[in-house]
């Protein structure tokens, strides 16, 4: 097959050549973007009188019939006609014959890739996002459910204060909210219309990129040629949302791991959502989880990638950029697939609410509502933690629980403990009494719940 550029070349690319810088192979998913992209650029050529209109309309015919045979699996893509922008102008030149030869007027393929990756970076941050909107719908039903369940919160790793199982779900959707918004902010800068930059310079022909992004929904059209195919912080940026979520994801997944061990009990779940060990009979392994956890390294490694791949590149396009791709491609697929298994998973769980909260109960969980009563009768904190401490200390040594002390031993650290101290030493009144702003008392978390409902049904 002749090449691109076969004008100056006198031999034939070495095969070896071909198929080391093919880029077909992998990026064959970028079709409907190089095609839409085509045909906003064939109707503007044609509008500006740089190719006739009836050439203009021909091309945009014959590259809707591309697609259709794209889409029915008809098309053949070939290894040899290299990338993703050979292989449908190679389909419409065949097609058309002349006519076809000109959709590449006042374009280049530098400019062309740049637009294809970002209409593909544009349109997956919107499936991300609403993959992402709807596991957080499950997580704030799964906290909607668990409004009464108290368990213990952690802090190191250690029973710190009681808290409510719904306050614990909905710090994720938080999370997952901050995520969204992440994606929508990187959005401004992806949808930046690249095309009409051409090789790196821009054109002498009367082009008019307004009108190719309008047609194209794009917001605005990058000012600079050279940076306009320069760029790839757009995929950099969508690589470091695509991190942040999956770290997200990965802390969850541990604490599912973690919540569904003997030794924590707190969850389980079905069968169907867990797998075996081929040589301990009695095991049911959070696989899925763990999977998660793991893949959060392969997005990073994604992100560490473009970052390196960019690092060094003088300005404006150069080859080293067809690396943007795979890490790109590889983390769209692996953070849609974990939020689908995720967001199934999710309401299967089972929580295992008296576990859950005999353990928030248990020890001294509310020592620090202890430390807070003395404040409340006038008692510095630093001086009240002291003699908490002191209290928690007298417990350890005689073998009891705060709620097992008399008024009298309580007395004895301060006069001014009455029986009412009783009624804080419980999981359920502790989580009640933390009604500041953001805290984990029902009534509390019963706003955050409207706020996030108010939030997801927008
Ligand atoms: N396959 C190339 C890439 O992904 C497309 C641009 C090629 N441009 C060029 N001058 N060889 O970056």
């Amino acid at each position: 097959m002749k090449k691109l550029w076969s004008g100056r070349f006198q031999e034939k690319t070495a095969g070896i050549v071909e198929a080391f810088t093919e880029s077909i192979s992998f990026e064959k998913r970028l079709w409907r973007y190089d095609i839409a992209g085509s045909i906003a650029h064939a109707t503007m050529l044609g509008r500006q009188g740089i190719i006739s209109r009836e050439d203009s309309e021909k091309i945009v015919d014959a590259l809707k019939e591309i697609a259709g045979e794209i889409e029915s699996g008809k098309f053949r893509f070939r290894e040899d006609l290299e990338d993703i922008h050979t292989n449908i102008e190679t389909a419409l030149v065949k097609k058309i014959g002349p006519s076809g030869k000109k959709l590449h007027t006042a374009r280049s393929r530098n400019d062309q890739v740049a637009l294809d990756l970002r209409l593909y970076v544009r349109a997956e941050i919107g499936e991300i996002e609403s993959l992402i909107k709807y596991f957080q719908k499950k997580l704030v039903n799964g906290a909607e459910q668990h409004i009464d369940s108290v368990m213990p919160g952690f802090t190191h790793m250690q029973r710190a204060q009681p808290i409510l199982l719904s306050h614990h779900l909905l710090a994720y959707v938080e999370m997952f909210q901050r995520d969204r918004e992440r994606l929508m902010d990187t959005l401004k800068r992806v949808n930046v219309l690249p095309l009409g930059a051409c090789a790196l310079a821009g054109t002498s022909l009367p082009i008019d990129r307004d009108y190719v992004a309008k047609l194209l929904g794009f917001d605005s059209v990058a000012e600079n040629s050279m940076d306009a195919v320069s760029d790839r912080d757009f995929g950099i940026e969508f690589l470091s949302d695509a991190s942040i979520l999956i770290m997200h994801l990965s802390r969850m997944a541990e604490e599912l791991v973690l919540w569904s061990t003997e030794e924590f009990s707190f969850i389980e779940l079905p069968d169907a959502f867990t797998t075996g060990s081929s040589i301990m009979p009695q095991k049911k392994n959070l696989d899925v989880a763990e999977l998660i956890r793991g893949k959060a390294g392969r997005v990073y490694g994604s992100l560490i990638s473009l970052l390196t791949t960019m690092k060094g590149l003088p300005l404006s396009y150069n080859r080293d950029m067809q690396e943007d791709k795979a890490p790109i491609f590889d983390a769209v697929d692996t953070v849609k697939t974990c939020l689908s298994v995720i967001g199934e998973m999710f309401p299967h769980i089972r929580f295992n609410k008296s576990r859950m909260s005999d353990t928030a109960s248990a020890a001294y969980a509310t020592a620090t509502d202890v430390a807070e009563y003395l404040v409340r009768k006038g008692i510095p904190f630093r001086e009240a933690h002291e003699t908490t401490g002191k209290i928690v200390l007298h417990c350890l040594e005689n073998k009891k629980n705060l709620s097992e002390l008399d008024l009298a031993e309580f007395k004895k650290f301060s006069p001014l403990i009455g029986s009412d101290v009783y009624k804080y030493l419980n999981a359920e009144n502790s989580v009640r009494a933390k009604r500041s702003k953001g805290g984990t008392s029902p009534t509390q978390v019963k706003k955050q719940l409207k706020r996030l409902r108010g939030i997801l049904n927008s």
